[in-house]
């Protein structure tokens, strides 16, 4: 599959602990670009203590790097996004646009602490909600009070929350328990974005070339299709 979209990708390089040089984030892109991916939402961190590079920084890298796209000719798009780590500040960092949404729509890419409960993490979904943003929750097959309890990503999701899952997980490199779920979510229709978390060029690539042929092979070209092109189409139009 050509045309795909990767959601979730720390591609900028010196914002986080993703691509560590502007050679880095290319060779990053043609692993991107070789794997079918033709639009990209860099979502650099942002969580309070670990990775707060100002916003004016994670601007200037992006230019940086589309600029040298332009001059390799690279053929793809590239937006800017986030994935927030939940805090109490979220809304306020978000309307001052000290951290960005996904592409400047309301779609916000969420992450947790690995074990939250599940009360806080539906409080801070609603919270974003509330507020008109559209959260994403970023590899939702990371989060122990999900795993568990099904019926509480189906509450989450019909409180209008997205769901995002990592590429790697589908292929079953978090582990077999990992997989199996992610194909659960598939099969409950629970899953709206696929992205690959991509890290580096060397280690935590950047891959969905392999996961996009395995969910068309197993979940069909319908499936495949929304959750590779339709789903992140509708996102970067602000749907
Ligand atoms: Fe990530």
């Amino acid at each position: 599959m050509t045309g795909l979209t990767d959601v979730h990708c720390h591609l900028l390089p010196h914002v986080d602990d993703g691509s560590k040089s502007l050679e880095e984030t290319m060779e990053m892109l043609k692993l991107e670009y070789e794997n079918g991916v033709r639009t990209i939402i860099a979502t650099p961190h942002y969580r309070r203590g670990m990775f707060e590079t100002p916003q004016e920084e994670i601007i200037r890298q992006f230019h940086r790097v589309k600029e040298c796209m332009h001059r390799q000719n690279l053929q793809m798009e590239l937006y800017l996004g986030c994935e927030l780590h939940i805090c109490t500040e979220m809304v306020s960092l978000l309307k001052e646009k000290k951290v960005s949404s996904m592409a400047d729509s309301r779609y916000v890419l969420t992450e947790f602490p690995y074990y939250i409960h599940q009360e806080s993490m539906q409080k801070s979904l609603y919270e974003l909600i509330r507020f008109g943003y559209a959260p994403i929750l970023a590899h939702v097959e990371r989060y122990e009070c999900v795993q568990k309890d099904l019926d509480f990503l189906e509450d989450l999701v019909s409180m209008g929350a997205r769901i995002q899952v990592n590429a790697g997980s589908i292929m079953g490199e978090s582990g077999r328990a990992a997989k199996r779920f992610c194909k659960k979510l598939m099969r409950a229709d629970l899953l709206d974005f696929i992205g690959t978390d991509g890290h580096g060029s060397k280690y935590r690539k950047p891959l969905m070339g392999a996961c996009a042929a395995y969910v068309e092979k197993k979940e069909g070209s319908a499936y495949a299709r929304r959750i590779f092109w339709e789903n992140p189409r509708k996102l970067l139009e602000n749907k």
